[in-house]
């Protein structure tokens, strides 16, 4: 058993901590945030919506394995190992912000008393753990390793991607690996390979498995434009190619583009490293460019059937189904666009409103119950593929709207059912019937 400090209560931080308490291991989580600290040691509200978690989190606190604080100082000389876990959001210029990593530093340096191993999980442009390996060598009197390890966790079934995960990467230049063999025991013994290499290698494989993942997507939904057009199956498609093992058929499901806060983010990131190393990533480029074009061409679709005075209701607000997170959402796009064109938009989301609200403000109108949101509006959008989409009523949305249009951005409706009660439906994918 390791004694653990978690900086950072985010998705990253706060599934990090609670699972390496899951696996046995001794964590205390934390978070300058006092009322999100407040909540998380009194139990009342977990900061973020994820399958599994809470449960997760009562468990481990209740076994004395999890505890959280506001401060490092009054644990972190009790630690073995203080994992890095704060957000590296990109700056107005799209270019990576440090504060919190460099925040994080300087606290552990003013504070620790004693040799450590200190883990980065936030995700770093590559070259960042030499650096600050340099740092700590310079600043601190006691020998602290820096160790890149990367996550690869999705959101939504992150409990899950965190205890079997495909691997564990481990960058460091460490000779005696004891104390990270220990830290993954559990799941090494489960027969999860842990990959060890140097910083710069580990920070690549995160930066450039999300890019490929994310050119996966890109590639996909170019491949439903085309199919859209000249009367393809794009599910047909898509299984036909990931029957190629080569290719395999996740991460080819066509929609309204990629969103999230990792791979726009991690694209760009990646064409910056390139750029400031001299190296030109075309591909990378155009893996951004595309997706970025994307909601223009869904509005431009949107408006061939409404009005300039027409409602439109757009269903689904997160960047994807199973978070409240709707952070670069391609949804939240597609509706900014809209109401810059002058519409009226009304939405609804099972989980995503409250974050959606600081997104969107007063812009359009929000509905709890999504037959209200879709009632007198001209077309509806299916943005996001939450199981609430899946068994739409064709009969009861007919009735209530004020034309029978649907665009299921995430091929969730029962086309058959929709068009039998009259609607024309258009799917990301297929042509329009
Ligand atoms: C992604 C990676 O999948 C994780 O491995 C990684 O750890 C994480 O980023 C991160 O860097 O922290 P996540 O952003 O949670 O995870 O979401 P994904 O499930 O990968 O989906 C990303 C976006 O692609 C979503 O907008 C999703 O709707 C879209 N997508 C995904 C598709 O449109 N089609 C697909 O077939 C798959």
């Amino acid at each position: 058993m390791l004694k653990i400090v978690v900086m950072g209560t985010g998705y990253v931080g706060l599934v990090s901590g609670t699972c390496f308490a899951e696996l046995g291991h001794d964590v205390v989580c934390v978070d300058k945030d006092k009322s999100k600290i407040d909540g998380l040691k009194l139990g009342t509200k977990v900061p973020i919506f994820e399958k599994d978690l809470d449960d997760l989190i009562k468990s481990n606190k209740s076994r004395g394995r999890l505890d959280f604080a506001v401060d490092i100082s009054g644990v972190i000389n009790n630690s073995d190992i203080v994992i890095i876990a704060v957000g590296t959001p990109l700056d107005a210029k799209g270019r990576t912000n440090f504060d919190y990593i460099n925040q994080c530093v300087s606290e552990i340096v003013a504070h620790a008393k004693r040799d450590l191993h200190v883990i980065i999980k936030s995700t770093v442009p590559v070259g960042t753990c030499d650096s600050l390996q340099k740092r700590f060598n310079q600043e601190s009197s006691y020998s602290i390793d820096v160790i890149s390890n990367p996550e690869f966790l999705r959101e939504g079934e992150a409990v899950q991607d965190f205890l079997l995960p495909d691997r564990v990467v481990i960058g460091s230049d460490l000779e005696d690996r004891e104390v990270i063999d220990e830290l993954y025991k559990e799941l090494s013994d489960r027969g999860v390979e842990i990959l060890y290499t140097n910083r710069v290698t580990a920070e690549l494989i995160k930066y450039a498995s999300n890019s490929f993942l994310a050119a996966k997507v890109a590639f996909i939904n170019e491949i439903a434009d085309l199919s859209e057009r000249l009367g393809g199956d794009i599910e047909d498609v898509s299984h036909g190619m990931g029957l190629d093992k080569r290719i395999g058929r996740k991460f080819l499901n066509a929609g309204p583009g990629f969103g999230g806060s990792c791979f726009p983010k991690d694209t760009k990131a990646l064409i910056n490293t390139g750029d400031d190393h001299g190296v030109d990533l075309p591909l990378v480029r155009a893996i951004s460019l595309s997706n970025e074009m994307r909601h223009k061409h869904i509005v431009q679709r949107i408006k061939k059937l409404v009005q300039s005075n027409d409602e439109i209701s757009v269903l689904g607000l997160t960047y994807k189904a199973g978070t409240d997170d709707v952070r670069c959402s391609p949804a939240i796009n597609v509706v900014r666009e809209l109401c810059a064109q002058g519409f009226k938009v009304k939405v609804h989301d099972p989980k995503g409103i409250p974050k959606a609200k600081q997104e969107l403000g007063d812009s359009v109108s929000y509905y709890d119950d999504l037959y209200e949101a879709v009632n007198e509006t001209s077309v509806c959008v299916v943005a996001t593929e939450w199981d609430d989409y899946k068994n739409l009523n064709p009969e009861k949305l007919a009735n209530c709207m004020k034309k029978s249009n649907i665009y299921d951005l995430r091929k969730v409706i029962n086309k058959e059912a929709f068009m039998k009660s009259g609607f024309k439906v258009m799917v990301v994918g297929y042509k329009s019937e």
